[in-house]
């Protein structure tokens, strides 16, 4: 079902409402922070309500979703609960200090004040809070400037180590800049040239960087995100590569892993097998554009997936009906299967896939046109 703008807007209304009216007549210290208030400001629809509170997330919570009724998920290590109420979302967590213990690793975190929880954040534009507890309802906590860089359009960093101590946040700046269409402040992109100078990037985890890659093609400017990465002198993209990104639809973030090269990313086994074949095309596409026989280009294209194959004809335009033609061949049924050799009384053992293979091959060829024929031919092989 579509919904309307309106529909969507005075349901999150609600949820927000109730949120807000929850913690007003608790005695928590709670505030609507980070995202929710940027996008707030932007005049954009927020996608999840995001709650922090001076005090015990988890407990404000578990109250909260009594009273709410929907699904409450804890993760108590972290201080922070979700509770989704049909699809929305209210993200709560415990206002936090941390420490980097060293540059890149995660950082060490304790329960403080919404001025520490402010001043730990990336970017000013994402360090802003609105209070909505009762007793200073309203008051907004700006204290980077996050409003006025959002008027100028700005992405600026709190501070000098930003970058040092986490990594990531370069991912995320040129993922903010290109959403909101803003600029990177000049001294936050001296830091990030420096960042990368120093190869931090290196230095993250497998799984972090994979986040990060994953949360770029969530993002629909993923195209400029790239190339800027790229323009930076992180995870540099050829022109012609970047020019193809486009084609490659929902498999342009394996085409691009593809590229990358990156080890140590926690890929699945499917995602691993999708990136060795896009890597395979190279070599694969001048064989496919030289099968002149249905067997030929049947053996060439059979063990790649068939999301893969789909993808040749945007590469190569003159491969679609190489292409068209395989997945037709596909719907055929052999004539000759196991059963019958052992019907015709062929011995069981290695030389039964090589006889089916060959039997298979030669009717894709057009060598039988029937069953019969097939099973004449095969008893002359008998002999
Ligand atoms: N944050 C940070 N450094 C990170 C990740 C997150 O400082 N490496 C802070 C930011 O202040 C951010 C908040 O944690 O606002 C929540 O992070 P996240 O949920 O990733 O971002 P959102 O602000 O919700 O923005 P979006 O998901 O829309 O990108």
């Amino acid at each position: 079902m579509v919904k309307s703008k309106s529909s969507v807007k005075s349901k999150k209304k609600s949820v927000l409402n109730r949120t807000i009216d929850f913690f007003v007549n608790s005695s928590y210290r709670a505030y609507l922070v980070g995202g929710y208030v940027r996008d707030a400001t932007l005049g954009l629809s927020p996608v999840d309500i995001d709650v922090m509170v001076e005090g015990d997330a988890v407990k404000a919570a578990k109250e909260m979703n009594a009273k709410l009724k929907g699904k409450l998920y804890v993760y108590k290590s972290f201080g922070t609960a979700s509770i989704i109420i049909k699809d929305e979302r209210i993200d709560l967590a415990t206002a936090r200090k941390e420490k980097y213990p060293s540059p890149a690793k995660l950082p060490r975190v304790s329960p403080s004040t919404i001025s520490d929880d402010l001043n730990r954040r990336d970017f000013t534009i994402n360090a802003m809070a609105i209070s909505i507890s009762k007793e200073n309802f309203g008051e907004i906590f700006d204290p980077f400037n996050g409003l006025e860089d959002i008027k100028k359009g700005l992405i600026r960093v709190l501070h000098k180590n930003s970058f040092i101590d986490d990594p990531t946040r370069i991912f995320r700046a040129l993922r903010y800049k290109n959403r909101f269409n803003f600029k990177l402040e000049k001294r936050t992109k001296t830091l990030i040239n420096e960042a990368v100078e120093k190869r931090l990037i290196k230095h993250l985890t497998g799984q972090r960087i994979l986040n990060e890659i994953k949360l770029i093609f969530e993002e629909p400017q993923y195209h400029a995100i790239v190339k800027d990465l790229s323009d930076m002198g992180i995870f540099r993209m050829r022109k012609k590569e970047l020019e193809q990104l486009p084609l490659f639809g929902s498999y342009r973030m394996y085409f691009y892993l593809a590229n990358l090269n990156l080890q140590g990313l926690p890929l699945t086994a499917e995602e691993s097998k999708i990136i060795k074949e896009m890597k395979s095309m190279k070599n694969i596409l001048p064989k496919l554009e030289k099968a002149s026989r249905k067997s030929s280009l049947y053996r060439i294209l059979s063990p790649l997936s068939e999301g893969v194959i789909r993808l040749i004809p945007s590469i190569r335009p003159g491969l679609k009906n190489k292409v068209s033609t395989f997945f037709r061949l596909k719907r055929i049924k052999p004539f000759i299967t196991g059963k019958d050799l052992k019907r015709l009384k062929f011995k069981p053992g290695k030389r039964f896939k090589t006889l089916l293979d060959k039997m298979w091959e030669l009717q894709l060829d057009g060598r039988f046109r029937t069953k019969k024929e097939a099973e004449k031919y095969l008893k002359t092989l008998k002999k």
